[in-house]
């Protein structure tokens, strides 16, 4: 069984975020038009871990200390949102849920935050759902359907 820790985000995982979305960019035709998937700089991995717009991050380790999950949680104008990645061989074994659990107890309550989830995007369409999420409402951004979930938090 693969084994994970979780735990907040330290400096050198920079690297490793960019490191896990380009291995998410090149999973199919789609993975590097979605914003997980273009986080191809150490200054967009920066922006992402530590930029002014956290409300809470959290990153998952196998027990080799390679990183194979995240999710941040970033405030906007309006209300914050979510954006999570697991890496492809660690899916489905429950680690997308211990990364939104533990991302949503370092929120303030009373947030409501958005999951935008592509009509094409199978996978996170699935699995939001069960995340505690309930779908919202949908919105069409350049000709594509985009899903917006939320999730309040306590
Ligand atoms: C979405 C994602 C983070 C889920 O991670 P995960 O580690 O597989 O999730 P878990 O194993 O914790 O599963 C959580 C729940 O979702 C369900 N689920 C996850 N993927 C699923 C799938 N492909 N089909 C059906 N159900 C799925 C699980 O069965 C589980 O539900 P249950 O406990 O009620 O049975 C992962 O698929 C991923 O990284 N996708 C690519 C990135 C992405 O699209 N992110 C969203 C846009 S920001």
């Amino acid at each position: 069984m693969k084994m994970f820790r979780i735990r907040p985000p330290e400096p050198q995982d920079e690297a490793a975020l960019v490191d896990l979305s380009l291995h998410f960019a090149g999973e199919s035709d789609w993975t590097s038009t979605i914003p997980i998937g273009q986080i191809d700089t150490l200054e967009k991995a920066h922006q992402r871990l530590f930029g002014e717009q956290v409300l809470s991050v959290v990153v998952a380790e196998n027990d080799q200390g390679k990183m194979i999950g995240y999710i941040g949680i970033y405030r906007t104008e309006h209300n914050p949102y979510a954006s999570i990645l697991v890496h492809k061989e660690y899916r489905l074994r429950g680690l997308g849920r211990a990364l939104v659990e533990q991302a949503f107890e370092k929120l303030p309550p009373g947030l409501t935050v958005e999951a935008w989830v592509g009509a094409f995007n199978h996978l996170s369409l699935a699995a939001t759902p069960r995340l505690g999420f309930h779908w919202d409402h949908s919105v069409e951004v350049d000709g594509r359907t985009l899903n917006i979930f939320i999730r309040q938090s306590e």
